[in-house]
């Protein structure tokens, strides 16, 4: 089925501001994270399971771990997002989710009082395999 995708800065933020200052975003920039835990950014999915890939930048050489939380509920908690060199060069993470009939908040929680990585975007793909974690 087709990916959808869902640019960090049209999402619900919490604790972070939209910016666009450093180059390789898609849309129209990237949210930073305030640096603390607890920030967060939240979109709105459709049921099924699915493939959930975070595009992120983290320019420190310490990882910046968040949970993914589905309606509230841990989704996959303890992702890690490692330095990836520069604040201009993103790249991705997946998880795989379990969505619920309705309406599924899918929210990005830093955990560390770094606060998140640089967010670009979720991409949300549904698949028909609901037991196989993602590569
Ligand atoms: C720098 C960088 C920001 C980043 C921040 C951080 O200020 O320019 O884009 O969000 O570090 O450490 O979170």
């Amino acid at each position: 089925a087709a990916s959808t995708d869902y640019q960090a800065e049209d999402a619900a933020i919490s604790q972070g501001v939209v910016e666009s200052n450093h180059a390789g975003y898609t849309g129209s920039g990237f949210v930073n994270y305030d640096n603390l835990a607890g920030s967060y950014v939240e979109v709105t999915a459709p049921a099924g399971p699915a493939d959930v890939t975070l595009r992120y930048a983290n320019g420190t050489a310490a990882t910046r771990p968040m949970d993914i939380t589905v309606n509230g509920q841990p989704g996959a908690v303890g992702i890690t997002f490692p330095g990836t060199g520069a604040w201009t060069t993103w790249k991705t993470k997946t998880v795989r989710l379990q969505l619920v009939a309705g309406t599924n908040k899918i929210r990005a929680r830093a955990t560390s009082a770094d606060g998140g990585p640089n967010a670009d975007k979720l991409t949300v793909t549904p698949t028909t395999d609901d037991t196989t974690p993602p590569s």
